[in-house]
């Protein structure tokens, strides 16, 4: 498995395995501007017949209103075959150390739903991520958001 910077052909295959695990999705011109603004942020796990299993999109948040400079996580997954063989953590962990190297990022945000188990056991048992808020009604069909944070100093 090859685990690597994504680049713009991985775009599709990026959107194609989101698709596949998640339902929010984004249009192809979200990607790009991911990609063409923090090429440093995103990842792709990649099986040996060159098909994307997983991956981690990512930004700066661009305006931020603590005044605080941090990276935000806008989405992370892997197909269910290549599940529970440590990708998720291996993205993530690629992705927050270029948002210090690259953009001296204070920590990292992003959104989970509550009632997403898998996600909440990686960001709070594997990545030591803490909620900072639950945002009511942050999906599209209403289920409330945990907002997480980790500091990302201990990289520095
Ligand atoms: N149940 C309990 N804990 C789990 C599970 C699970 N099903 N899956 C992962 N974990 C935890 C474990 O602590 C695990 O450590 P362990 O293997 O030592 O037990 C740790 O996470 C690391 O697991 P990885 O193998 O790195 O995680 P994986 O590659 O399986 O991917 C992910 C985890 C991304 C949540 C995957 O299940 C997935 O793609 N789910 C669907 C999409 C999704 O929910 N993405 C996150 C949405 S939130 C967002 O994008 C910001």
């Amino acid at each position: 498995m090859d685990l690597r910077q994504a680049t713009i052909d991985d775009l599709p295959g990026m959107q194609a395995c989101n698709l596949s695990n998640l339902p929010e999705n984004y249009t192809m011109k979200y990607y790009l501007y991911h990609l063409l603004t923090w090429p440093q942020l995103s990842w792709v796990a990649v099986n040996p017949k060159g098909v994307i299993v997983g991956y981690v999109l990512a930004k700066m948040e661009e305006d931020p209103a603590d005044g605080i400079q941090h990276g935000h996580i806008t989405s992370v997954s892997v197909m269910r075959t290549y599940r529970r063989l440590g990708f998720a953590e291996k993205l993530m962990r690629l992705s927050q150390r270029a948002m210090v190297e690259n953009f001296n990022a204070e920590y990292v945000s992003l959104h989970v739903r509550e009632s997403n188990k898998a996600a909440l056991h990686l960001y709070k048992g594997t990545l030591d991520f803490k909620v900072n808020e639950v945002e009511k009604g942050y999906y599209a069909d209403g289920e409330d958001a945990y907002a997480m944070r980790k500091e990302l100093k201990y990289l520095k």
